[in-house]
């Protein structure tokens, strides 16, 4: 039974996995924004310039959802508290566990079972009305080293994939949307990867994981996902041909995905070509690890272009009727795989490392038809995020940014809504008045450049909940 959605969005925004969409995309690019107080985004930004707030706009998912898609991101289980679960839950109707239903993570020992993680991220899914895309049963890594260090017949072999397909898929029955059934099967040339399974097993394990996770939960959606299959090419090609005699051998297979890990300045332009195609094959397609990643430092050109990047893809998807939606690997540049697998690039995300949302995040707005406001050119700006909380304490921190403007000093103040109470501020001199906080900058922070920022940090109580509070920059 799913628990309402917090007020911020209506039910009608989890999107549905089949291709019930709408049949071609009425556009809604005149919808007006979209002005929630719980919508703010990190926190409401008021500028010391100019002293307007930046208008809330809609969170994505509505806005996918009366595109008849949905807007998805992979998610961290431990992380889904504070600011970083805040977003995630308001902003998105997709949820996919980046790791924690993988075999390694489930079964790091044969016949020990750990769900921590994949529960908590599907609980935090149905209390906030979202569905999950299940990620992934067939793969050739992150595999348990029991697995990958045993010696199989390949009858044994079948059977633990089978029996691992069958635990999995059958204990979330019924809660998970979509499965990505099998994971990465091709290399770049079109011919089958070399892996545990293909070796083992031969081509045949793929219709066989799809039948025996189609046994295990008929309602779910089943998927073969693979990356550098987003345009028309060598890989994408060998994808569409399995796809084709799978369904002309009656294998139930329901949806491509199409990674989309993409390099900035490189969205194929063939993408949605190649989303018809498979559309056409009758099959549903999403992109499943959306993010576009740049040489670091970013600037304002690189991510203006991947603003570009990003609505080009959202706007393949919308174009097509059965791409069901988009969902990002990650949707701030603090939680993205990107720096650690190739040093040196990053800022992959729509969100920055502190929760801010980046000119992406516009895009992906607008393309899905709503309006978003800028923040005044020539301005400072102060948000407010909560990076850690626990039983009755958190930890919080505000970014003053400047752009086109420069402070000497500063102050901000806030109300707290909530009764929650400042214990100690670092980084900062910090003040609390009832409801009422004001804190000033350090003896050594006080100078914010043009293009720099100051952030400061303090430990708090709270009970009940924690909002995020509207903070004044003067
Ligand atoms: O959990 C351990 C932690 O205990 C340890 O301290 C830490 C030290 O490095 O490693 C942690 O494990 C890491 C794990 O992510 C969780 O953060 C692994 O080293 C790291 O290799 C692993 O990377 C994941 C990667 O798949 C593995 O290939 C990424 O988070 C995950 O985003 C990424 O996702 C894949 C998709 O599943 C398939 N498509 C490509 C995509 C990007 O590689």
């Amino acid at each position: 039974m799913r628990s309402s959605r917090p007020a911020t969005s209506p039910r009608s925004s989890r999107s549905p996995f089949t291709s019930s969409g709408r049949s071609s995309r009425p556009r809604l690019r005149a919808r007006p924004a979209v002005l929630l107080a719980g919508a703010a985004v990190v926190g409401a930004l008021l500028t010391a310039g100019a002293g307007t707030a930046r208008a809330a706009d809609a969170p994505l998912r509505d806005l996918a959802a009366a595109q008849g898609k949905a807007m998805g991101t992979a998610v961290t289980g431990s992380k889904l508290t504070g600011t970083y679960g805040d977003i995630a839950g308001r902003e998105f109707s997709w949820l996919t566990p980046g790791n924690a239903m993988k075999w390694g993570s489930v079964e790091p020992a044969q016949g020990t079972f750990d769900w921590a993680e994949a529960d908590r991220i599907v609980n935090f899914a149905e209390a906030h009305d979202q569905d999950v895309r299940g990620h992934t049963l067939v793969w050739h890594s992150q595999n348990p080293s029991w697995l990958t260090d045993g010696s199989w017949t390949p009858a044994r072999l079948g059977t633990l994939l089978h029996d691992h397909i069958d635990t999995e898929v059958g204990r979330y029955k019924g809660r998970v949307a979509a499965w990505d059934v099998v994971n990465e099967p091709f290399n770049e040339d079109g011919t089958y990867r070399s892996t545990l399974w293909y070796d083992g097993l031969g081509a045949d394990y793929i219709a066989d994981a799809l039948t025996w996770a189609r046994a295990a939960d008929p309602a779910a959606r089943l998927y073969i996902n693979d990356y550098n299959v987003e345009g028309v090419n060598a890989k994408s090609t060998a994808l569409y041909d399995l796809v084709k005699s799978l369904k002309e051998r009656g294998v139930p297979i329901d949806g491509v995905g199409l990674q989309a890990h993409l390099i900035l300045g490189q969205v194929p332009s063939t993408l949605q070509q190649n989303i018809q195609r498979f559309a056409d094959l009758g099959v549903d397609v999403a992109i499943t690890e959306l993010d576009v990643r740049m040489q670091l430092p970013s600037d304002s050109a690189k991510l203006a272009r991947q603003a570009a990047d990003y609505q080009a893809v959202m706007n393949a998807c919308l174009a097509v009727t059965r791409c069901t939606g988009a969902t990002v690997w990650g949707f701030a540049d603090s939680d993205s795989w990107i720096p650690d697998t190739f040093p040196g690039q990053g800022a992959a995300t729509p969100y920055d490392e502190n929760y801010a949302p980046k000119p992406a995040y516009r895009a992906i707005a607008e393309a899905l038809g709503g309006t978003t406001t800028e923040p005044p050119t020539g301005a400072c700006t102060a948000a407010y995020s909560v990076t850690g909380q626990w039983n009755t304490g958190f930890t919080g921190q505000v970014r003053i940014a400047c752009s086109g403007a420069a402070l000497s000093s500063w102050k901000v103040g806030w109300n707290f809504g909530a009764g929650q109470q400042i214990a100690q501020a670092w980084n900062a001199t910090c003040a609390q008045s009832g409801a009422a906080v004001t804190c000033s900058n350090a003896s050594y922070n006080g100078t914010v450049p043009d293009g720099g920022s100051v952030t400061f940090g303090f430990n708090g109580s709270w009970s009940g909940s924690n909002p995020v509070p509207t903070v004044t920059l003067g």
